[in-house]
């Protein structure tokens, strides 16, 4: 797979017109761009289809959670504006996950969807507060597992926990990882990071990058520099 294939850009931003400026910048260099929800909570869904007519593939991090019934309205409703990959949250459990799987079988052209296991700004002390005494290797492994089991086919990780998600589910899930930090970038609110490099070869299917690119002196230097070493560390 091209390194291309293997970025995706978060264009976490508070409006439009900052998202399709970068986009500019992305032109010809990248595929994959993310809307979150602070992108999508300040433009609504009319965003994805002027991005992907500007030629990316849309991954929509909605992070849905909430009973069974809604999350599969949910994803009815937002499965046909056009994203290729969604997420919703391991932890709303099994019968969540099974109803959002079932009703994307039902669209014409449903996004993938991944189930978001512990997310990377998150540490073993921050789920310990929570209530949750195991490590976060362990949880992403428990919630990793059962969200395969009830049909989704990807998940999103930090890199400290792809290769034994590998080891126990095998190549063929989608493993997206966040949390990702170029050697001496800032972890800002991260906690589970890795470099590009050592995601990659540990096995992660594609990086999810914001701040070292968004707020990098030149995006496309701050690419260009993740693309090489994505495509090194792929080999
Ligand atoms: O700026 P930074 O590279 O930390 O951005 C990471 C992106 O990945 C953010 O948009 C965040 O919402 C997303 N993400 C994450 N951890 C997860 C799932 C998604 O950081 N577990």
């Amino acid at each position: 797979m091209d390194p291309e294939e293997k970025l995706i850009v978060a264009l976490d931003f508070p409006a439009a017109q900052p998202a399709m400026a970068l986009l500019t910048q992305l032109e010809g260099r990248c595929r994959w761009v993310k809307v979150g929800l602070e992108l999508f909570y300040a433009t609504g869904p009319d965003l994805i289809e002027l991005i992907r007519q500007r030629g990316f593939k849309v991954f929509l991090d909605l992070k849905l959670h909430d009973i069974p019934n809604t999350v599969a309205g949910a994803v009815r409703s937002v499965g046909t504006i056009g994203a290729s990959l969604l997420t919703l949250h391991a932890f709303g459990g099994r019968a969540m996950l099974e109803a959002a799987v079932s009703q994307s079988l039902a669209l014409e052209t449903p996004p993938e969807l991944l189930a978001v296991t512990v997310l990377t700004s998150v540490d073993a002390a921050a789920l310990h507060e929570v209530g949750i005494p195991s490590t976060p290797q362990e949880q992403v492994l428990r919630l990793g597992e059962m969200a395969v089991r009830a049909g989704v086919p990807g998940l999103v990780c930090s890199a400290e926990e792809v290769s034994t998600l590998r080891g126990h589910l095998g190549k063929d899930v989608r493993l997206v990882v966040p949390g990702i930090r170029p050697a001496g970038s800032a972890p800002g609110d991260q906690r589970r990071v890795a470099t590009p490099g050592q995601a990659i070869a540990a096995g992660a299917s594609m990086l999810v990058v914001g701040r070292p690119i968004t707020q990098a002196p030149d995006p496309r230097i701050a690419i260009e520099e993740l693309l090489r070493e994505i495509g090194q560390s792929s080999r």
